[in-house]
């Protein structure tokens, strides 16, 4: 896969030495090209940035930097045969970024960054990229960063290790909490490794019993603890059939059930009213 990442701080991107998308970069799995979009300007100053029409706070990036960056980079990736690119925009306004979109995107040949500062990048530059290729706008969470750079760590990251190869077990992440396919969409719970006492504290002892039923039971029990926990949303979504006999039991410990009204609101699960979670 090839990654072009255009930026006003390419040593934000530094990070992508090292680490997962470090490996997968020798091993010949990512070629990561970084270009500081301070190279397509051309005035003294190498500005990127212009006050908003219609008036309003802060700068938005110039249509020319812009394009003339994506023109380069496009050509360069089309010559050295890297496939068909997709745009990714990193943007708090954009579609909610989840394991989903990085298996989606670790499908692709080729993704294009352009993560923004300021107030973003002049509407133009997308519209006239989208006639080309496609274009993902993505957000990584519903906060506001100074710029898109970190986004672009988080959604290289996620993709990376989705990618043959990067991780050394293909079954890595077949199980990993929002992995897509799954019945029901449950947090991991809590893993443990040697020393077996630590500060008084102990390994569950189901654990160590060697017996795989009982550990998967207990680990499918303890991601409904987790997953009720901290994310309730993703049991409420859950289909009336995601749970057996065996999760129903837990989830009626946990202090939740059914709800008799799901079909009508598409939340099938809910708290037990009146009981304590
Ligand atoms: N740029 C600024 N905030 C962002 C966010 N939440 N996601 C993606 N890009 C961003």
């Amino acid at each position: 896969m090839r990654l072009d990442v255009v930026t006003i701080f390419p040593e934000y991107l530094e990070p992508l030495n090292v680490s997962l998308v470090g490996k997968a970069r020798a091993r010949g799995r990512l070629d990561v090209h970084v270009h500081d979009l301070r190279q397509w300007t051309y005035d003294r100053h190498n500005t990127v940035d212009d006050t908003p029409y219609g008036g309003g706070p802060g700068m938005v990036m110039k249509t020319e930097p812009w394009g003339d960056a994506l023109d380069s980079v496009l050509a360069d990736g089309y010559e050295a045969g890297a496939g068909e690119p997709a745009l990714i925009v990193p943007t708090p306004s954009g579609r909610p970024f989840t394991q989903d979109v990085a298996v989606q995107l670790s499908e692709r040949p080729w993704l294009i960054f352009t993560p923004a500062r300021y107030e973003g990048i002049d509407r133009r530059v997308v519209d006239e990229y989208a006639t080309r290729m496609p274009v993902n706008e993505v957000s990584i969470g519903d906060y506001v960063l100074a710029g898109g750079e970190a986004a672009v760590l988080v959604v290289t990251e996620a993709v990376a290790r989705l990618l043959p190869g990067v991780l050394g077990n293909a079954e890595s992440h077949r199980d990993d909490s929002f992995a897509p396919g799954a019945m029901a969409n449950l947090l991991e719970g809590p893993v443990y490794t040697k020393p077996p006492a630590w500060r008084g504290r102990d390994i569950p002892d189901v654990l160590l019993s060697g017996h795989h039923g009982k550990i998967a039971r207990w680990r499918r029990d303890e991601a409904l603890r987790r997953t009720t926990a901290n994310r309730p949303d993703l049991i409420e979504r859950c289909g009336p059939e995601a749970f057996d006999k065996k999760d129903r039991e837990m989830l009626s410990i946990l202090g939740w059930e059914p709800d008799p009204e799901g079909a009508l609101h598409g939340r099938f699960w809910r708290r037990t009213p009146g009981v304590e979670q």
